[in-house]
């Protein structure tokens, strides 16, 4: 297929003389990277260096000229030098005249410079046609080839005809190239780079508000209030009895904020009477990071799964449990089975570990390689159906486990309501939308409105 890419489109149409021949400035380990897959791509690669005589280590089968040599020999050159060390090209930029200069460079941080670096390089050799572009690889990508994650490169650049050539590049490379506009663009693609994480950022800093919000509720209400009140130090149940609340409660509310987004966003379009307009920002961006909540919601269950299973084999679970025994045989008591106690506790660990299981599915089914062997309706029936039947199983398991001490006023310390019922409000205002949505006459209407039926239009 080679052979018959460069018969059908040659890479450097009015050069056909250079045909094939590429430098790369900079013998770093990018630069060394770049020029092996370039070698193996079928390029003749030169490489300019400062001091041509002692470069070591660069791969077989490349020439090692002066920059000023390597410059004049090829019409594509890259350059794999830090921003830093720019000036060096001032001098040539006469060899330069017209040649496509590729800036692969990145920065430590945002940010960093005034003006992106491909646009200072262009200040600097006016006459140069600057393509920025390749920046998003690593050393260790290009050496490794591309995979499913790192085929795409993104290019940008002022002249169609430089970016052509990089782009036939890229493609003989085997990656492929996105064309991101003109030269300003370059800033943003040297961003790209130093974004770690970006879908993850909020769901985060959610998980982590949430988690530090219930964890000092919940340390006052509990640990706090029975030292004051009563005297008493329990403060050993921070480890396992209060993270086991802390984990399920930020559990329970970040799967509602994951089907929160698109209860509102069907209710927007129903108020609209049309799809065809966008959300707002902030809705945008929280259903685009769905998954991401859903994800770390089912780390916080996995977590109060373990937590649960670990409680038979507590210390101060064994002792009460060895204590009332001793206590009971000492005073030749019996205890009663309470059927509606057996009930009570086996229906809410049911429910729990019903919605646990339709939560790993939902987990197991958000990966990209499970996603994409399904069908859109396939993935929308699991991810909508079954998610908003999870957060329901884990709702009626939160309520069931707390029973019938709603309703007890001596569970409200300080006045403050357990964490459990305050968790319970989102889950349920959710299910309570859902519920509406689903109606048949509000139903009917959000179906007419998906199919693209507008208020007012068909008067
Ligand atoms: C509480 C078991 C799954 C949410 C509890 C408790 C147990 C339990 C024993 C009482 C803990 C205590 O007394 O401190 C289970 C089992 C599960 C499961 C065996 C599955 C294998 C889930 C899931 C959720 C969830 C998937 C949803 C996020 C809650 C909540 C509480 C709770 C919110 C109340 C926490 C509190 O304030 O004490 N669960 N659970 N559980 N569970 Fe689960």
């Amino acid at each position: 297929t080679h052979k018959s890419r460069s018969i059908t489109t040659p890479l450097f149409p009015e050069f056909p003389s250079l045909k094939e021949k590429v430098c790369v400035f900079g013998t770093g380990d990018m630069g060394r990277s770049l020029g092996l897959r370039l070698l193996q791509a079928g390029y003749s690669v030169m490489f300019g260096s400062r001091r041509p005589q002692s470069c070591n280590f660069l791969p077989n089968g490349a020439q090692v000229l002066s920059h000023a040599e390597a410059a004049q020999a090829a019409h594509l050159i890259f350059i794999a030098v830090q921003r830093e060390h720019y000036d060096f090209l001032v001098p040539l930029a006469y060899h330069l005249k017209g040649k496509v200069l590729v800036d692969l460079s990145n920065n430590l941080k945002k940010n960093q410079y005034p003006e992106a670096n491909a646009e200072y390089l262009q200040s600097l050799v006016p006459e140069a046609e600057v393509v920025k572009g390749f920046n998003t690889l690593s050393a260790w990508a290009l050496q490794n080839g591309p995979s499913d994650a790192n085929r795409q490169v993104y290019i940008c650049g002022d002249r169609a005809e430089a970016k052509q050539v990089v782009l036939a590049v890229a493609t003989k490379l085997g990656f492929s190239a996105l064309d991101r506009g003109s030269l300003s663009a370059s800033r943003e693609l040297e961003d790209f780079p130093l974004q770690l994480f970006p879908l993850w950022r909020l769901p985060m800093r959610i998980a982590v508000g949430l988690t530090a919000f219930f964890f000092f509720y919940l340390l006052i209400r509990e640990i706090l209030y029975a030292y004051i009140t009563q005297g008493k130090d329990i403060s050993f149940r921070i480890m396992v009895s209060l993270a086991n609340r802390v984990c399920p409660i930020v559990s329970l509310i970040m799967l509602a904020l994951c089907y929160l987004p698109g209860v509102l966003a069907s209710f927007l379009q129903l108020y609209r009477g049309t799809k065809y307009r966008r959300f707002p920002d902030w809705l945008d961006r929280w259903m685009l990071c769905r998954k991401q909540l859903g994800l770390l919601a089912l780390g916080f269950a996995c977590l109060h799964v373990l937590y649960t299973l670990i409680i038979p084999i507590r210390y101060y679970v064994r002792f009460w449990a060895t204590e009332r025994t001793v206590t009971q045989i000492r005073q030749n008591g019996t205890n009663e089975f309470i059927t509606s106690r057996a009930w009570h506790s086996d229906s809410y660990l049911s429910f729990g570990i019903l919605g646990f299981g339709l939560y790993v599915l939902l987990g197991i089914t958000s990966l990209p390689s499970v996603s994409n062997a399904l069908s859109w309706r396939e993935f929308s029936f699991v991810q909508s159906k079954l998610g908003h039947l999870t957060l329901l199983l884990c709702t009626i398991h939160t309520y069931l486990y707390g029973g019938k001490r709603f309703l007890s006023a001596s569970l409200y310390n300080w006045y403050t309501p357990p964490g459990y019922m305050l968790c319970l409000v989102l889950p349920s205002v959710v299910l309570l939308l859902k519920l509406l949505l689903v109606t048949p006459c509000v139903d009917r209407n959000i179906t007419r409105i998906r199919q693209g039926w507008e208020k007012g239009a068909d008067q």
